[in-house]
Order: structure tokens, then C-alpha cells, then sequence
């Protein structure tokens, strides 16, 4: 009985393998998509939570949270933390899914803490600031492998053209660069084009917090 299971295992790994479904030879692109994973973040032993997005080691982690009295096209705050290695000098996130036309919130490490920049850009070039959209940084930090900055944003929930559903699905996405942004201690810097990019597609539910608890997370922030 157990020799017959055997085999059969065998032959049916044998069967995957010939149909491309284990290790089959994807593009180096395809296969990180395929890995990306969307999740539901809690700080432990609390209902501050994110919808977390997360990519493997070289990718931000990215986490996004806003009060569960959200509406659609409406303004409330937002929410961002990142999680970065500390390979990448700046990284960058869209609140509607590509680079153009939509709020970006681009952040840099900047000694032990980051500096976040609010940009807008019209076209494929460097974004320009954004002055609609502002930061309060709830936390930002650094050591030998990671850097990350939470931020809370006024602004980014609702642009000219478009703005988050509070219930359906919205795009996010993302770029990184390993090339140091020139003047990091100013949010006004110029810095290179990305090294990646990507972008996901998920309702805010996993990272809907009670407004009261949200509130509350966010008032020391500066
Ligand atoms: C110097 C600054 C930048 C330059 C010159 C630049 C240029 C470009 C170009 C030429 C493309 C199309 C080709 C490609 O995919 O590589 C692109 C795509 C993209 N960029 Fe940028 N970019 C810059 C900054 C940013 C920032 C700050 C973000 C923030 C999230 C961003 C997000 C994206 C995304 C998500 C895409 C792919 C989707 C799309 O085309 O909308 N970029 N960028
Ligand atoms: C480094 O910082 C990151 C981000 O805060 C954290 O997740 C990680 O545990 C830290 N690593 C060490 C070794 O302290």
C-alpha cells in the first residue's frame, strides 16, 4: 500500500514537471508577480491593521491603512508604511495604480530617519511636487538591513480625475530605485528614474481600522 503510494507520487511529480507546472522556465518577471502576496497586517494585540502587499526581500513591504469611516471619492487620511531594504534609495508609491495623474508619495532614507515627498507627475518624467497632498510621519527608521517610514497623508484618498473606493477594488503601485537621491534631506530633490516597478489590485478591507483607533494612531504624528 504505502509502495504504491509511493509511486504514484513519483509519477505524478514526474507529470508536473513534464507539464511545466513545477520550475517551469518563466521570465524573471512573471515569476516574482506570481509570488507577490496580499495579506492582512495587525500590530499585535491591536485593531491597527494594513492591507499588507509584500513581494519577496528585494521589494518594500508595502502597508496601507485608513479609518473604517471612509467613504469613495471622498477626503480622509491615509495610512502608508514601507518596509525597505536597505539596497534600494528611494522608493516610490502611486495611490491610483500607474505613474501618471495620481497622488505619489516617493520616501528616502535620510540618516536614521526618511523624508517623504509629496510628487504628481503628468508624464513619464520627473515628478513634480505636489502641494494637495500632505505628510505627518508617524514613525521612520533605519538599521543594517531595513529602513522604513509610516506617514499619514492628507490629500491622497481623492485627486483630480479619480480617488480610492472605500468597497470596491483600487490599483496601487509601486517603484524603486538603487541610485541615492542627491540631496536627501530635501523633499524638493531630484532623484533618478526607477530600477522596478509594479502593481496590485485590492479592495482597502484588510486595512480598514476603527476611525477612533485610527484617529488616536495618528495625533502624534508631525
Ligand atoms: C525621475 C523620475 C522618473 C522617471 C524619469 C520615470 C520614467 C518612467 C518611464 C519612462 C516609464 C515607462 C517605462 C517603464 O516602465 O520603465 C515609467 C513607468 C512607471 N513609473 Fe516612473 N519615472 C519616474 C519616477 C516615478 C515615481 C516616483 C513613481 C512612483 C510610484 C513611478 C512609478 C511608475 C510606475 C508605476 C510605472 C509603470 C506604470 C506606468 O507606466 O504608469 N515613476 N516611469
Ligand atoms: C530592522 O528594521 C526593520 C524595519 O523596522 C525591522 O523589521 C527589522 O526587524 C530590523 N532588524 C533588526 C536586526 O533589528
Amino acid at each position: 500500500m504505502h509502495a504504491l503510494s509511493n509511486i504514484l507520487s513519483i509519477l505524478l511529480l514526474l507529470l508536473l514537471s513534464g507539464s511545466g507546472v513545477v520550475a517551469s522556465p518563466a521570465a524573471a518577471a512573471d515569476l516574482d508577480k506570481r509570488q507577490a502576496v496580499t495579506s492582512k497586517y495587525c500590530k499585535s494585540g491591536t485593531s491597527m491593521c494594513y492591507l499588507e502587499y509584500s513581494w519577496g526581500p528585494t521589494i518594500p513591504v508595502f502597508r496601507v491603512a485608513v479609518p473604517d469611516s471612509a467613504t469613495t471619492n471622498a477626503g480622509f487620511d491615509t495610512i502608508l508604511q514601507i518596509v525597505s531594504p536597505v539596497s534600494l534609495t528611494w522608493v516610490g508609491f502611486s495611490w491610483g495604480g500607474g505613474m501618471t495623474l495620481n497622488p505619489l508619495t516617493v520616501m528616502w532614507p535620510n540618516g536614521n530617519g526618511a523624508t517623504v515627498s509629496s510628487r504628481w507627475a503628468n508624464g513619464r518624467i520627473q515628478p513634480t511636487t505636489y502641494s494637495s497632498a500632505t505628510y505627518r510621519t508617524v514613525a521612520a527608521s533605519r538599521n543594517s538591513t531595513h529602513w522604513m517610514v509610516e506617514t499619514v497623508c492628507t490629500g491622497c484618498s481623492k485627486w483630480s480625475g479619480g480617488g480610492l473606493s472605500a468597497t470596491g477594488v483600487n490599483t496601487f503601485a509601486w517603484a524603486v530605485s538603487k541610485t541615492p537621491v542627491p540631496q536627501p534631506g530635501n523633499a524638493a530633490s531630484s532623484f533618478s528614474i526607477h530600477s522596478n516597478v509594479g502593481m496590485y489590485s485590492e479592495p482597502l478591507t484588510n486595512g480598514k481600522v476603527p476611525k477612533a483607533v485610527f484617529d488616536a494612531y495618528v495625533k502624534g504624528a508631525k
